[in-house]
C-alpha cells in the first residue's frame, strides 16, 4: 500500500498550508538547500511516527530534498491535519494517517511504516521504536498484533535500523527505560534534550498552543480564572507563565520539591492538587505521568471546571474515573465533552483528555517547529554519517548542532550577537587570572 489518506482532494489546500508553515521556518529551509546539493539521504528510507502536520511536512519534504524515501505514521490519532496528508500522499511520502483513526488503525499504520524497512526511525513518544523492539523481541499485546498483521509475515527489519531519533520528553523517559533494561538494539538521539528544542518548543511552543487550543475550543475568558499547572517542568513553566500573562491567578502542583520551590519563587500558588481542585476553574495537566487529576479531585471540583491535557499521552487525566462518576455525557461544542457527574456537578473535558494543542489547535507555531525540526534534520544526518559507529543508547544532540540552530536561527530574525575578545577567550579558559 502506498498511502492512506482522509481524502486526497484536499491536497491542494494542504499544499498552501505547508507553504505558509515553510515562510515562517527559515533555518530548516536553509537545511533543505544545502540538503538539495549534498544529498546525504540518498536512497535510505526513513520511517516517522510524529503528528502529521504542515510543520512535520516541512520536515519531511526537506528529508525527501536529501534523497529520503518517507513513511509516515500519525504519533497522535487526532493530531493529523488531513490536507497536510493528503498533500504529502500527492509528493509521493508514504503516508498513513487521518483525524480520528481508532487504536487499531493507529498501530497498522505503525505497521504499514515498519513494512517500508526504515533506515532511521523518526519518533514523537516512541510509539513506533516500542512496537518495534517488542515485536522483535515476541512482546505480545494487542497493539503489537495489529501492526504485525499490517506488516506481514516478513523478517522484521530491526538490525536494519542505523539509528533514530526522539521529539518528546515522554519518549526519552520511555527510550531511557529501554536502554536501562538492555534492550535498545540501536543509537536514538534525544532531540528533545537540545536547548533549542526544550527551552523554546516545550516552554513557548507548549505554552501558546495550549491556550490556543484552549481558546479555540471553549472562547472562555482567561483573565480572573484560577488556572491550575499540574508540573512544572519546561511545558508547565510556560504555560504557568502565559496564564499568567493572560490575567490568570494560576496555581501550580508539582511532586518535585525542586521544581515547586521554583514555582513559588516565580510568583505561583503552590498546593497539592486536592486542594487545588476545590478552587480551580481551568485544570490543565503537563507532567507525563498517568491520573493526575482522578477520582477524588473529580468529586471536589466547581461545577462548570475546565480539565484539558498538554502532556504526550492521554493519561493524565483518568478518563476512566470521569465515565464512572458521571451520569450523563454530551458534545457541548467541537473538541469539549461535557459530564454531569453524580452530584449533579458539570466538567468540561477538552480534546477528549488528548494533547489539546493538537486536537483542538494546530500544535506549536512554525516558528518553534523551526527550531526543534531542524534538530530533527541534522540530527538524522549525523546518524547516517556516524553509522555503525554510535551504542545502541540515548545519545544527547551534538552541540555543535544545537549551536548551529541557534546561530541560523539568529541569523534569520536578523539578531547579531558579540563575538568574544582574544583577550576574554583568554581569560575564561585560564585559573591563573583572577579578580
Ligand atoms: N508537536 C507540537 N506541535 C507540533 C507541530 N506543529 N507539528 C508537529 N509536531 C508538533
Amino acid at each position: 500500500m502506498d498511502y492512506k489518506v482522509k481524502d486526497l482532494s484536499l491536497a491542494e489546500k494542504g499544499h498552501r498550508l505547508i507553504e505558509w508553515a515553510e515562510h515562517h521556518m527559515p533555518v530548516l529551509m536553509t537545511i533543505r538547500e544545502e540538503f538539495e546539493k549534498t544529498k546525504p539521504f540518498r536512497g535510505m528510507v526513513v520511517g516517522a511516527c510524529l503528528h502529521v502536520t504542515k510543520e512535520t511536512a516541512v520536515l519531511v519534504k526537506t528529508l525527501m530534498a536529501g534523497g529520503a524515501i518517507v513513511a509516515l505514521c500519525a504519533s497522535n490519532p487526532l493530531s493529523t491535519q488531513d490536507e497536510v496528508a493528503a498533500a504529502l500522499a500527492e509528493l509521493g511520502v508514504h503516508v498513513f494517517a487521518w483525524r480520528g483513526m481508532s487504536a487499531r488503525e493507529y498501530y497498522e499504520a505503525i505497521g504499514y511504516v515498519m513494512g517500508y524497512e526504515p533506515d532511521v526511525t523518526l519518533d514523537d513518544g516512541a510509539d513506533l521504536v516500542t512496537t518495534l523492539h517488542k515485536a522483535s523481541m515476541g512482546i505480545s499485546s494487542e497493539e503489537v498484533k495489529y501492526a504485525l498483521a499490517a506488516y506481514g509475515q516478513r523478517e522484521l527489519p530491526i538490525d536494519k535500523v542505523i539509528g533514530g531519533t526522539e521529539e518528546t520528553t515522554t519518549g526519552v523517559l520511555r527510550l531511557r527505560a529501554m536502554e536501562r533494561d538492555g534492550v535498545l538494539r540501536y543509537p536514538i538521539i534525544a532531540v528533545n534534550n537540545a536547548h533549542t528544542k526544550y527551552l523554546f518548543d516545550n516552554r513557548y511552543g507548549t505554552a501558546q498552543s495550549t491556550f490556543d487550543g484552549i481558546l479555540r475550543a471553549t472562547n472562555v475568558l482567561i483573565a480572573g480564572k484560577r488556572v491550575v499547572v499540574a508540573g512544572y517542568g519546561w511545558c508547565g513553566r510556560g504555560i504557568a507563565m502565559r496564564a499568567k500573562g493572560l490575567g490568570a491567578r494560576v496555581i501550580v502542583t508539582e511532586v518535585d520539591p525542586l521544581k515547586a520551590l521554583e514555582a513559588v519563587m516565580d510568583g505561583f500558588e503552590v498546593m497539592p492538587m486536592i486542594k487545588a481542585a476545590e478552587i480551580g476553574d481551568i485544570f490543565i495537566t503537563a507532567t507525563g505521568d498517568i491520573n493526575v487529576i482522578r477520582r477524588e479531585h473529580f468529586l471536589r471540583m466547581k461545577d462548570g471546571a475546565i480539565l484539558a491535557n498538554a502532556g504526550h499521552f492521554n493519561v493524565e487525566i483518568s478518563l476512566s474515573d470521569l465515565e464512572s462518576l458521571s451520569k450523563a455525557k454530551r458534545e457541548i461544542r467541537p473538541n469539549v465533552t461535557e459530564y454531569v457527574l453524580k452530584n449533579g456537578k458539570r466538567l468540561y473535558l477538552l480534546s477528549e483528555g488528548r494533547l489539546v494543542n493538537l486536537v483542538a489547535a494546530e500544535g506549536h507555531p512554525s516558528e518553534v517547529m523551526d527550531l526543534s525540526f531542524s534538530n530533527q534534520a541534522l540530527s538524522v544526518k549525523y546518524l547516517v554519517e556516524h553509522r555503525g559507529s554510535l551504542k545502541p543508547m540515548v545519545h544527547n544532540v551534538p552541540a555543535e548542532i544545537d549551536e548551529r540552530v541557534a546561530l541560523l536561527k539568529l541569523k534569520a530574525m536578523g539578531i547579531e550577537i558579540d563575538e568574544l575578545t582574544e583577550e576574554q577567550r583568554k581569560y575564561l579558559s585560564t585559573w591563573l587570572m583572577g579578580t
